[in-house]
């Protein structure tokens, strides 16, 4: 009965960790709004814009969601994200997570 309890459990959250599963193109196609500060590829050369570009996608999808739940402070990303949805910010940290960092980008 326990057992049973624990597999249904460990179902629950690996099918909760799936339905939140970025996917690199619609996190591309969703991305052109952020292109403005954050370029492209996630490597502003603007010093005011943090370089997203190769950062782990766990960070970026938890930041997206702290800036969305107000844990996170900043009115910029608080509008930013205001109209996204969570699948939408895992799809948005897949796609900056897939590109060069800025050592690489840089070269
Ligand atoms: C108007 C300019 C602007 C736009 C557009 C914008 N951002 Fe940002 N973003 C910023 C600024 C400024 C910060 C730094 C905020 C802070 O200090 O917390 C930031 C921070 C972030 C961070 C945290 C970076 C870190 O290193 O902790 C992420 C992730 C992020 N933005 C993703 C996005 C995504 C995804 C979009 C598109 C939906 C987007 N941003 C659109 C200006 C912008």
């Amino acid at each position: 009965m326990i057992k049973k309890t624990m597999v249904v459990a460990a179902a629950a959250l690996l099918g909760s960790s799936f339905a939140l599963a970025g996917d690199v193109a619609r996190g591309k196609e969703k991305s052109a709004a952020c292109a403005a500060c954050h370029g492209a590829d996630g490597n502003s050369p603007a010093p005011a814009f943090p370089r997203i570009g190769g950062q782990h996608e766990d960070y970026l999808l938890q930041s997206l969601l702290s800036y969305k739940n107000g844990s996170r402070k900043n009115a910029i990303m608080a509008a930013q994200v205001g109209a996204l949805s969570k699948q939408d910010m895992a799809d948005l940290a897949a796609y900056y997570a897939s590109q060069d960092g800025p050592l690489v980008s840089r070269r």
